[in-house]
């Protein structure tokens, strides 16, 4: 079995992911002091405007893709965490690097439960069948009644949820975690009451606490591997990333039960990570900073084959194979620094603009992987040229930014004006400062009175009939597929319902 664990962590702001990053980096040895996750995500959100990320983005692509080591019974388990950006810098970026992982964890706040971000996330795991951990964090603090985490949970996820270990106490009297495993209890320490590595083997359990670990244990459903890799069941864990309760126990079981590389559908067929040729898709593309290059490079999740450095490999579509002479390696600090990579591994392949979002790479051009969709953006708006005379431009610039994933435009039936969709603000900040850096074309952003869209698909004479009463409200994409722009979730649902015999779809593949 393959020996990579490839997973993000999931999680609302604040509820705790840079924290525990930083935790699960020191237990591997990736890094050696406290901060240096932390100073890089505040780096990441003080962002005032869109420059000064671009100035910081030779930081942000190597912290994209985290590589650490850990030794389990003579096997060293490499794990590769892929970030996802937090909620300023929310857009498809995240939404897609999810697609490149085959496993999450969950990180929940104690005291606030599922937040909109955590849930919207959790979403898209799930339109994968995506396992996750659950780590509900802060346990240190006051928080809510563990049962009622639990149930939200469960209810509003729609998850069997296992629990794996009991907080004793929260709070001010916190005084541990009970593992359900061993039976032990790791306790506070010293004046920070941290977690020191002391695990207490025969605990004295207050009653009341004793009692709810119990029913905590016999009132919800055994961990079961299966159900848990099919995306049906979550085995949840309570700890303090901050305090380092949980964190041994979380990384642990990341490498015990998370799914090794998973095969990757390709049309009829899927690859399995055993196949013998090296294949691989690109789930992001980052934009040199300077304007004046158009350097760029696209993050390649390999799905089979080892890949070496200098091999040649043919992006889908274009027929010609390029050679990866200088790709980005992520490897753990202090490994030794290795020419290859396996399944489950992501390089970073500087190119000119050559590779997009959902390209396929192989060595003989044989594969072709889908399922790396397009989401329904949630914001739209309507582009509106200050020079009438760069429509070209401007048309040629959407085009361009759409297939590499900054945005996605589409082109209404009826009207002039394009129409620019995103998941996130600031792909819109993305938009209007790379128009005017790298096109030329000044351009603002309206308004539009859509607030969604749905692609459509269904019997050819169904459409036409929808078509023909709806054209105020369509568009065709950058392939010229049919989409439905909605005026509010409820006008969603009214189509729905009223066109039983087509579907309208909040992602697109490939
Ligand atoms: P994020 O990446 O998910 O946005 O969260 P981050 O790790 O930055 O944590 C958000 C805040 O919550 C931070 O406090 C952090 O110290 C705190 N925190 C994280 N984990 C725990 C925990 O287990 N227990 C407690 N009590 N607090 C936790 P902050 O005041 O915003 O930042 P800082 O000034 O302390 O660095």
């Amino acid at each position: 079995m393959s020996n990579r664990r490839t997973f993000a962590i999931i999680s609302h702001p604040d509820a705790g992911k840079t924290t525990l990053t930083e935790k699960l980096l020191l237990q591997g040895g990736a890094i050696h002091l406290a901060g240096e996750v932390k100073a890089r995500g505040a780096a990441r959100r003080a962002r005032s405007d869109w420059m000064k990320i671009e100035q910081q983005r030779g930081i942000s692509v190597t912290s994209s893709v985290m590589t650490f080591d850990k030794e389990y019974e003579g096997e060293t388990i490499t794990f590769n965490l892929l970030d996802t950006p937090g909620h300023e810098d929310f857009s498809e970026d995240t939404y897609r690097t999810l697609t490149a992982v085959d496993s999450a964890v969950m990180v929940i706040d104690a005291a606030k439960g599922i937040e909109p971000q955590t849930r919207k996330l959790f979403e898209v795991c799930r339109l994968r069948n995506v396992p996750i951990i659950t780590f509900v964090n802060k346990v240190d603090r006051e928080g809510r009644d563990p049962f009622e985490t639990l149930d939200e949970v469960a209810d509003m996820l729609a998850l069997d949820v296992s629990p794996q270990m009991w907080p004793i106490g929260m709070g001010g009297q916190f005084e541990g975690i009970l593992d359900f495993a061993t039976g032990e209890v790791s306790r506070p320490e010293g004046p920070s009451k941290e977690f020191l590595g002391k695990r207490d083997s025969d605990p004295a359990i207050p009653e009341d606490f004793a009692e709810e670990a119990e029913l905590a244990q016999v009132g919800y459903p055994e961990f079961d591997l299966e159900a848990y890799r099919s995306g049906d069941l979550t085995p949840v864990f309570f700890g303090s990333a901050l305090k380092n309760f949980g964190v041994t126990e979380l990384i642990d079981a990341i490498a015990k039960y998370a799914p090794p590389p998973r095969a990757q559908p390709a049309g009829d067929d899927e690859i399995a990570p055993e196949y013998d040729e090296v294949t691989g898709f690109i789930f992001k593309v980052q934009a040199n900073m300077d304007p004046n290059h158009r350097d760029r490079i696209a993050f390649m999740r390999q799905v089979s084959g080892t890949f070496k450095r200098g091999m040649k490999l043919t992006p889908s579509g274009l027929g010609k194979p390029i050679a990866i002479h200088s790709p980005i390696l992520f490897f753990a600090q202090d490994r030794e620094i290795a020419d290859t990579a396996e399944a489950g591994d992501i390089i970073g392949i500087p190119n000119h603009g050559t590779l997009r979002v959902g390209d396929t790479l192989s060595e003989k051009d044989t594969v072709r992987f889908t399922g790396l969709p397009n989401f329904a953006p949630e914001i739209l708006r309507r582009v509106q040229l200050k020079d009438p005379t760069k429509t070209k431009q401007l048309r040629k610039a959407l085009d361009d930014l759409s297939e590499e994933g900054v945005i996605q435009v589409f082109y209404p039936e009826l009207g002039a004006n394009h129409i620019v969709g995103v998941v996130g603000q600031l792909q819109l900040e993305v938009l209007i400062s790379r128009l005017s850096a790298e096109y030329k074309v000044e351009a603002a952003l309206e308004d539009s009175p859509f607030a969604t869209a749905r692609w459509i698909k269904g019997d050819p004479k169904l459409l036409d009939e929808f078509e023909s009463f709806n054209r105020p409200n369509l568009a065709r994409d950058r392939d010229g597929d049919l989409v439905f722009l909605a005026k509010s979730p409820w006008d969603v649902n009214y189509q729905v319902e009223k066109n039983p015999d087509l579907t309208f779809s909040a992602t697109k593949e490939r």
